[in-house]
């Protein structure tokens, strides 16, 4: 597929906002670096994102909105969060706050009940969020484990073909990546990004929380606070194990639910979590969930992830 290079005129973002809506993937500008931009209501969209970045593992992307009453309707707000993004945003910060409503697709926040969510301080940023009018994912516009793009050129350097359209608002004045702050309840810094930490710690008037030496707060994909279904998880099984529920992949007579009938990894991806935590809901006590084989490429590789840490023993 061309990707488009759309100019950040009221013509271009209004293209760029209809081009979110129906599903595409839309790398725009912030003032940190370029987002790779879907939906994120969609699941097919944002399990492209995965495809796209080509992310081995399905770590939880930052939601972008246009203000912080946007905001309030996806996440709850505790007083310090609250007094953070009164005094920050729109701008380089990003909070982790307790998910409300049901609205955002499972795969957004890998399936964890908290969300990460951000309000830019760039002018077509916020432009293309209200034009769209609804909360938007983006991870930054690279392929996994390359450089953050700060230039529309940068994007297309890595994702040219893989994405439907970049808009063009040239360099990115900040230049590094948003700072990270969950609620644990406490305050705690999470990534150091582009508003620096004094700046945070004056406005709560005391220190944040940090991450002991050598752990790797900025992949909560290796942590273990992952979503894990209650049921025992068993895979790789072109058999179900004898009274299990089933989860199929691919032509799978018999299964209780299919991640993909026709075998499409993007289908897989978006249904995962959903299905996930309908077979546990669904399997009495005891009761474990087997899970058909998943091919080890393109998207295969974050599925299986995730369904390894679903099986690991806890
Ligand atoms: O400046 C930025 O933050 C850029 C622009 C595009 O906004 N975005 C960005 O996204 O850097 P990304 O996907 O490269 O980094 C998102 C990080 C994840 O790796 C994770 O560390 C954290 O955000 N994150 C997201 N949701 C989280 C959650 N529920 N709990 C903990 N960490 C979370
Ligand atoms: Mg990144």
């Amino acid at each position: 597929m061309p990707t488009l290079a759309l100019a950040p005129t009221p013509d271009g973002l209004n293209r760029a906002a209809g081009m979110l809506r129906a599903g595409d993937l839309v790398a725009f500008p912030t003032e940190t670096v370029y987002g790779l931009g879907a939906d994120a209501r969609n699941d097919i969209a944002v399990a492209r994102i995965f495809q796209a970045k080509g992310r081995p593992r399905f770590n939880p992307l930052i939601v972008h909105l246009p203000d912080l009453a946007a905001a309030r309707e996806i996440a709850a707000f505790p007083d310090e969060a609250l007094r953070l993004a009164s005094a920050f945003w729109p701008g380089a910060l990003t909070l982790v706050l307790p998910l409300k409503g049901t609205a955002l697709s499972p795969l957004v926040t890998a399936g964890l009940d908290t969300v990460a969510l951000r309000v830019p301080d760039h002018p077509v940023a916020h432009t293309l969020l209200e034009t769209f009018g609804g909360p938007v994912a983006a991870p930054s516009a690279n392929p996994s484990g390359k450089v953050s793009p700060t230039r529309a050129a940068h994007v297309l350097e890595g994702l040219s073909g893989r994405i439907e359209a970049v808009v063009d608002g040239g360099p990115c004045p900040v230049g590094v990546e948003s700072t990270i702050i969950g609620f644990t309840p406490t305050p705690a810094l999470l990534r150091p990004g582009g508003l620096p930490v004094e700046a945070i710690e004056a406005c709560l008037g005391g220190a944040l929380t940090r991450h002991a030496k050598g752990a790797r707060p900025n992949a909560p994909g290796q942590l273990a606070s992952h979503y894990a279904p209650a049921a025992a998880v068993r895979l790789g099984r072109t058999t179900p194990e004898p009274g299990d529920l089933w989860l199929g992949f691919g032509p799978t007579p018999g299964a209780d639910l299919n991640l993909s009938e026709s075998g499409d990894l993007v289908e897989a991806a978006a249904n995962l979590f959903h299905h996930l935590r309908s077979l546990d809901a669904r399997a009495a006590p005891g009761q474990g969930i087997s899970v058909a084989p998943v091919p080890p490429h393109g998207l295969g590789h974050a599925i299986n992830d995730r369904l390894r840490r679903a099986a690991a023993p806890r």
